[in-house]
């Protein structure tokens, strides 16, 4: 069944909003037709939490809260969802939910600006976890930029929490609220406003056919990147496919040689995951963009922009990953190696999407990652850099490195791949491995790094990695 009216729960109804504009932000449709101001605009582009509200989703019949930035949320790719802003937090009897009492018990909050946004993330923690460890408080808020508090009232709201009731008004509620989710959750959306289209299918055979018919649409996930296009560049787009709706395409499977990701996986679902394999790649997923970012953005995604500065590029590459890309009626695999054509090019064509990712388990390798960026949480990398190698008794039997930041494209360390292998560990080797780094790249400077500053950071990396290498002694001290 297809419908052009998106329907989403919010204050307890049904909400039913026909042939909406599809590139209008959430935050937008908050302030201006629901006409609630709490929910502030800081910069339109994801990355102050000011925009955040909190997202219901059903899951296994139970709520699962989300934090997103709504300046960056197509109004549409709420359908089937519950909407939860910063003025619902408050009982109709005018008593404060437990978040917003503490963060004025500890003051935390001064100007106000970002308040909203971090009572929303508190919230959502609020209703995820039970323990608020410092690690969860900090992961929890670090999309939220205040310029005033200095963050410290804000982490000791959050820490009072833990002695609070969790019987809010969304828990006395639930059942109600899975039974409005239940009689709205499944229809396939397809809107035409004012010349422009917008599609949510629910099943890949419904998307084959649709993209077959509509070439030129652009395909959208999470839509952390693509939604700058119209908040930033102030661009319409005419055409969008939303990804995001294919539960299909949403899940990891493994099968000891490698675990497969959907493509609308989102990044936060696969960080969880892969903890247990790659360590690093946890590490560093934790650090890319936020919370509310990783709730929605997706691997997919990340991978077709080909940003030579996206964080998954260099791991995947390193790890020897597989892009699956299907059309119509033909599925074709690609080595991650042989995606990358130029700046922000791949041989993806039109009418083909990426399905999935595949990636092997190197049961007997070291695997280890880095990002080096101006800011810790929250920022873009000005170097990230992975390695994945066989180690036998000091010597380097197997070996892929690759770097982002440093080219065009994600890129393989070539040159210093080749000085590695087969070698024995010494600081000679390392240092002509460094020394490799300059044949294989030529970084640019821009405004996160200077061309110099990569290339030492580079060699800092490679030389890091194997000093770690042998601190666990997975190699004996080398001289
Ligand atoms: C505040 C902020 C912080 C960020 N921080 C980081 C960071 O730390 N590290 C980092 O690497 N990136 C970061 N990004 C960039 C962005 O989050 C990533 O590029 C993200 O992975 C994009 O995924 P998405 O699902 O949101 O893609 P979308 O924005 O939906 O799409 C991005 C592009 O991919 C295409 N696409 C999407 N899915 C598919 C598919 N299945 N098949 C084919 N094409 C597809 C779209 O057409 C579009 O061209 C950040 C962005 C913001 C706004
Ligand atoms: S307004 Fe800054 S994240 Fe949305
Ligand atoms: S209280 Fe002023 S920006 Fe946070």
């Amino acid at each position: 069944m297809t419908s052009n009216i998106i329907e989403f729960i919010y204050q307890d109804r049904i909400i039913k909003v026909r042939n909406p504009d599809p590139n209008e932000t959430l935050l937008n449709y908050i302030r201006t037709k629901l006409k609630k101001t709490g929910t502030k605009e800081g910069c339109a582009e994801g990355g102050c939490g000011a925009c955040t509200v909190v997202l219901g989703e059903l899951k296994n019949n139970e709520i699962i809260y989300k934090t997103i930035n709504s300046c960056i949320t197509f109004l549409p790719t709420l359908q089937g969802k519950q909407l939860i802003i910063v003025e619902n937090l408050t009982s109709a009897n005018g008593s404060l939910h437990p978040v917003q009492k503490a963060m004025i018990n500890f003051h935390g909050s001064q100007c106000g600006f970002c308040t909203p946004g971090f009572v929303m993330s508190l919230f959502s923690m609020f209703k995820n976890y039970t323990k608020y460890e410092d690690n969860i408080i900090k992961d929890s808020i670090a999309g939220n930029l205040c310029r005033c508090t200095g963050y410290q009232p804000i982490i000791k709201a959050a820490k009072s929490l833990k002695n609070k009731n969790k019987t809010d008004y969304f828990a006395k509620n639930k059942k109600k609220t899975i039974h409005l989710l239940k009689k709205i959750n499944n229809k396939s959306i397809e809107i035409y406003h004012k010349g422009k289209k917008y599609f949510a299918p629910r099943y890949v055979h419904e998307l084959k056919k649709i993209l077959k018919n509509n070439t030129n649409s652009i395909l959208l996930s999470g839509g952390t990147d693509l939604s700058l296009t119209v908040t930033k560049e102030r661009k319409d787009i005419n055409s969008i496919i939303y990804l995001n709706s294919i539960s299909e395409l949403n899940y990891i499977k493994n099968n000891n040689k490698y675990i497969e990701v959907g493509a609308s996986t989102p990044l936060i679902e696969f960080e969880n995951y892969i903890r247990k394999y790659y360590p690093d790649f946890t590490q560093i997923l934790k650090r890319y963009g936020s919370v509310q970012i990783r709730n929605v953005a997706t691997i997919a995604g990340n991978v077709a922009t080909a940003s030579p500065i996206g964080d998954s590029l260099p791991l995947l590459l390193s790890l020897n990953a597989q892009i699956v890309l299907q059309e119509f009626k033909k599925r074709k695999i690609l080595f991650l190696d042989n995606f990358f054509i130029s700046y922000r090019k791949t041989k993806m064509k039109k009418g083909q999407f990426i399905h999935s990712i595949k990636i092997p388990l190197f049961q007997k390798n070291t695997f280890k990652a880095y990002k080096v960026s101006k800011r810790f949480d929250d920022d873009i990398s000005s170097v990230c850099a992975a390695f994945n190698l066989e180690i036998f008794k000091n010597k380097v039997k197997n070996v892929r490195i690759a770097y982002g930041g440093m080219a065009a494209i994600p890129k393989r360390a070539f040159f210093c791949e080749k000085v590695l292998s087969n070698s024995v560990i010494t600081s000679e080797i390392i240092k002509k491995a460094r020394h490799a780094l300059e044949r294989d790249f030529k970084p640019i400077s821009d405004m996160r790094a200077s061309g110099i500053y990569r290339m030492e950071v580079a060699k800092n990396l490679l030389e890091k990695c194997f000093t770690e290498i042998q601190q666990k002694k997975l190699i004996g001290v080398y001289v």
